[in-house]
């Protein structure tokens, strides 16, 4: 192909996907359908990676919960039963650990099927300024909120490439987009999360396994314990996200194969003026969203855990 033709197909088709999804503004996408999909939901112990559990069970999906709290794993298999799903099971399983992950990615295969939908939601915060991040800490999140990923696809993509079916589902976070004060290590291993996932769906285009979606999911802060104590200066710009809303959000944008999920909407608007405008404009505006103090009353469970054994 010579450079004028190439240059006019690129014009018409960024035209003609443009005009579609303006159009898909007003017109709802159909969800799909889930029902006897084997969802695999790592984190599945508490907050969100239950909340999307029970969702699942709700639309007949088969479910897998991995966590390395086996009690609050059973507590979202006994919900999830109750909420009706027929076929739970769950793992105790460390994501962090490359072998681990491999051993029990093979029991699944043995004992339930191939995992169509793949949600890697498992992750870990420190909470601290850089310098006072303890080495362990943070090599560990790098370990729960991205090397677990590779991990993970490793294990179940090549069924879902066979098959040309599945969904890898990425639970990353705002701060996978935007640096965040307080945040260093936990924002170098949702970057890392975001830049895998993408690149993974790019791969599966290059693929053409059209069957294979991807979605990134790149929430603010959510009221599940993780991030207790971390306030925002404008919630009406940007809210503390309610869990289940959240939980709702997320699934609704795998049923559609939704590529990126930001939560609240305004993310998007931030990750696009930081590539927009000068760095000392985004510092001013950063210091008016609050940006740098987000952190600042950080307690995580750690405190409640706390305040519960001073009672
Ligand atoms: N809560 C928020 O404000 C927020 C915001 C953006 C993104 N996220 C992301 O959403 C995901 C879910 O967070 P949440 O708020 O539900 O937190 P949560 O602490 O309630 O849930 C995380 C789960 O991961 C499990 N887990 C931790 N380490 C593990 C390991 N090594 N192996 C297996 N399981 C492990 C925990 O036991 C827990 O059940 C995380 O990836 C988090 O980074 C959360």
């Amino acid at each position: 192909m010579n450079f004028f033709l190439e240059t006019l197909r690129a014009i018409g088709l960024t035209v003609y996907f443009t005009l579609e999804s303006f159009v898909l503004l007003f017109i709802p996408v159909r969800k799909k359908n889930v029902t006897g999909e084997i969802v695999l939901i790592t984190g599945a112990g508490s907050g969100i990676g239950r909340l999307m559990a029970l969702k699942f069970a709700r639309l007949g999906a088969t479910l897998v919960l991995w966590d390395i709290n086996v009690e609050g794993n059973k507590e979202t298999a006994r919900l999830a039963r109750k909420n009706g799903a027929v076929r739970v099971h769950n793992y105790s399983c460390d994501c962090s650990k490359r072998q681990e992950v491999y051993q029990v990615a093979d029991q699944v295969k043995k004992e339930v099927g191939d995992v169509s939908i793949l949600i890697n939601n498992a992750g870990i915060v420190t909470g601290k300024k850089f310098l006072d991040s303890p080495d362990a800490m943070i090599q560990k999140s790098m370990e729960v909120n991205t090397m677990a990923h590779f991990w993970t696809v490793k294990a179940f993509l090549p069924a879902m490439v066979a098959s040309n079916h599945g969904h890898v589902v990425t639970i990353a976070s705002a701060a996978g987009l935007v640096g965040v004060t307080g945040l260093a290590d936990y924002c170098a291993s949702k970057f890392a999360a975001v830049g895998f996932a993408e690149s993974l769906g790019l791969e599966i285009v290059a693929l053409r396994k059209t069957g294979i979606k991807s979605t990134i999911v790149c929430p603010f802060f959510i009221n599940t314990g993780m991030f207790d104590g971390c306030q925002t200066k404008w919630p009406r710009l940007l809210p503390i996200l309610d869990a289940d809303y959240a939980a709702e959000r997320i699934v609704s944008g795998i049923l559609r194969n939704q590529v990126y999920v930001y939560m609240p909407r305004s993310v998007a608007i931030l990750v696009a003026l930081k590539s927009l405008i000068p760095t000392k404009v985004g510092l001013v505006l950063g210091d008016y969203i609050g940006y740098f103090h987000f952190m600042e009353t950080f307690t995580g469970r750690g405190k409640k855990i706390e305040d519960n054994k001073s009672q």
